[in-house]
């Protein structure tokens, strides 16, 4: 029944490296979002997963010098074990190198083909591997200008291809964005989807020449293509909800989608070719598309390792916990805008809501009620009313904000009332209300403050599930209990009233500890790239000298191998070259034209081992095609000295 069930979804991500904040961020937003449906009382279905195809990961792959396949099953359970640190609770891990969604893709492309909405076209133009997407020379031309990128980003490609009629769809998808005014959510993003569409939408390349790029899909229709990776990753989406190749309706108890989570640049992937393919399929348009902002650091600069300013979410978790990480997301920022990141930030924020608003607010309930109140709930008429109007309407607040994706609006109306609580005990004084003997005022105030931590504690808990499940344990609650709460409180019933009067209560250690400084995990990323010891070593003061660095993914680019020459002559048009014929393990050996003439005598260079630069572009030399290159040492202005070779086999891996 629609309206029961509830499907969110994260963009499947890349697996061509580890997991980063940005892939931490919109997973927690989505879990957090999934957790609280869920106890609420619907079916749930939360899809999160990898985009396993296309250029990309097929070279993060042959930089480890595996085949894609072994690559992405390794890494995909690197993967996974982040997702769980971060207690995720994903329905499904999607990999679009299932079988299931392997068939739904080629079932949608053999659709929409023998619709006509595919037909295949010549092509040439820009494309940008980093992004899997060609480009216009206009934004080739501002980007390079902008500085964002250079020459070498983009790859010049003519080839034949198949084209999905995209262009066929724009009114169509204008009239429903106009129609549907939280379609694309926040705002912003919606005008700048219908910026976007003003301009005349083009149709969509989704295919690639196997000869080019081979790890994809194949196309139904025609084996010599692989589907465009942005055409299969999309589609997980359905193939999530159970869309299967044989065409079973039973995946509309899922689709449409009610939120797809994405970041802000990948809007137009999801707003225009998401929603034209499945206008094409005659398939209903998801609910809500929510982009989200980029984390950047505080200082606007961009986040760099070098720099010391990158958001190391595994260390974070390891100083303050898992749960409050989650919190620090969530509530820092709005969902949506750009959040800028420090760690003294975080630090401040940790401190103030959840050690010194929550975690006091509990420390004093529980040891106060234990030394004057026998441990125990204690017994009281009815809330204090001012407590309980800001206790209703943080319930109502707290739904309302969840089920739009404002975590911070919601977060916030909760801490609303834990302050509150705090001025409360503050003002009520229950020490001197002890003192005078006054025990019906202090059952009062002890008994709300306590119950402002079990509310606390019920709506939080999708957040920072185990704090939560401390505090209600200490609270004398069960974890169970969230699932009926959360719908009683949400409905207005049971507001400050949650608590079994008499239960046991235990007061334990803090439940966020306070710390003063940068706990030893985050502070060690700040002592320099050996830690303290090496920056006092004589050697670090000795400064290097000015290179142009280059990060190790630049490195990562090359792929060289260990080669043995099989036959070394002189190149006919060119006297400063040797054409060499170099086996490096592969089914032919490769010709590689040498400017090593007078250095060597062809005849010394057969058998020898040599290291070629085997993913270098092949390019004709004075006529002849060289298809790679030697390392060669050289000294001073002397010109090549020697060879670089390796006592390996050929085909081996140097890196
Ligand atoms: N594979 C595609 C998505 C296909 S969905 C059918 C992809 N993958 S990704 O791994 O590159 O990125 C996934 C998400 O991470 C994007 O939503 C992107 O916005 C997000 N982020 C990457 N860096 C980020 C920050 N620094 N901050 C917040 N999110 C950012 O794109």
């Amino acid at each position: 029944m629609p309206g029961d069930t509830f499907y969110i979804t994260t963009p499947i991500y890349y697996l061509n490296g580890s997991p980063h904040i940005g892939h931490a961020y919109t997973t927690i937003a989505a879990d957090v979002a999934a957790r609280y449906q869920r106890l609420k009382g619907r079916d749930v279905r939360f899809l999160t997963g990898t985009d396993e195809h296309g250029q990309k990961v097929l070279e993060a792959a042959e930089a480890r010098g595996l085949d894609p396949k072994t690559h992405t099953d390794r890494l995909v359970e690197d993967w996974k074990a982040v997702m769980n640190r971060l207690k995720i609770d994903y329905d499904r891990w999607i990999r679009t190198t299932d079988e299931d969604h392997e068939a739904v893709v080629q079932r949608v492309l053999q659709k929409l083909w023998d619709a006509g909405e595919i037909y295949k076209a010549d092509y040439e133009g820009w494309y940008l591997v980093k992004d899997e997407v060609f480009v216009t020379d206009k934004e080739r031309d501002e980007r390079i200008q902008s500085g964002e990128l250079t020459e070498d980003h983009f790859r010049r490609i003519t080839e034949s291809n198949y084209f999905f009629r995209m262009s066929k769809y724009q009114q169509a998808l204008i009239d429903h964005i106009e129609a549907h005014p939280d379609f694309v959510v926040p705002e912003g993003r919606r005008n700048e989807v219908l910026g976007f569409l003003k301009g005349e939408l083009g149709d969509l390349c989704i295919s690639r020449p196997k000869a080019r790029m081979s790890w994809g899909i194949e196309l139904p229709f025609d084996h010599e293509f692989v589907c465009y990776v942005w055409f299969d990753a999309l589609l997980n989406y359905l193939t999530g909800t159970g869309f299967a190749a044989d065409g079973d309706p039973a995946y509309r108890r899922w689709w449409p989608a009610d939120y797809h989570l994405i970041g802000k640049d990948i809007l137009t992937t999801h707003a225009v070719y998401w929603t034209t393919m499945l206008l094409a399929l005659g398939e209903p348009l998801p609910l809500h598309l929510f982009a989200h902002g980029w984390w950047v650091s505080q200082d606007g600069a961009k986040m760099s390792k070098s720099a010391g300013n990158v958001i190391d979410v595994g260390r974070l978790c390891d100083a303050f916990g898992v749960d409050a990480v989650r919190y620090f997301f969530l509530r820092e920022i709005k969902f949506g805008a750009d959040g800028g990141f420090s760690y003294e930030g975080f630090l401040t924020r940790y401190n103030a809501d959840l050690a010194n608003d929550l975690g006091n607010l509990a420390h004093r309930g529980l040891t106060m009620t234990e030394k004057w109140l026998g441990g125990t709930v204690p017994a009281r008429d009815a809330p204090d009313p001012g407590l309980l109007a800001i206790a209703e309407e943080g319930a109502a607040t707290f739904d309302r904000c969840l089920g739009a994706l404002d975590f911070q609006g919601a977060l916030e109306a909760v801490f609303t009332l834990v302050r509150a609580g705090n001025k409360y005990v503050d003002t009520r004084q229950p020490w001197a209300l002890n003192k005078k003997g006054e025990t019906a005022a202090l059952r009062q105030v002890m008994r709300d403050v306590l119950e402002i931590c079990a509310f606390a504690a019920t709506l939080l808990h999708p957040v920072m599930p185990d704090r939560a499940e401390d505090l209600l344990g200490r609270l004398g609650l069960s974890a169970d209990g969230v699932a009926t709460a959360i719908p009683e409180l949400v409905a207005g019933r049971r507001i400050l009233a949650l608590l079994p009067e008499g239960a046991a209560l235990a007061s334990g250690d803090p439940l966020f500890p306070r710390f003063k400084e940068l706990p030893a995990p985050v502070a060690e990323l700040f002592a320099g790239p050996e830690g303290g010891e090496a920056a006092e070593g004589a050697d670090s003061e000795v400064p290097l000298p000015d290179l142009e660095w280059i990060e190790y993914p630049d490195f990562a680019k090359l792929l060289l191998k260990s080669g043995r020459v099989l036959s070394a002559e002189a190149h006919p048009n060119a006297d400063k070259l040797l054409v060499l014929k170099v086996d490096v393990g592969e089914a032919r050996p490769r010709t590689i034209c040498a400017g090593i003439r007078s250095a060597f005598d062809p005849a010394d260079l057969v058998g020898r081992n040599v290291v070629v630069v085997a993913n270098l572009k092949p390019r004709k030399m004075r006529g002849i095609p060289s298809e790679g290159m030697l390392l060669a040492a050289s000294h001073g202005d002397d010109g090549v000295v020697d060879l670089v070779g390796a006592s390996a086999e050929p085909g081996d891996r140097v890196s």
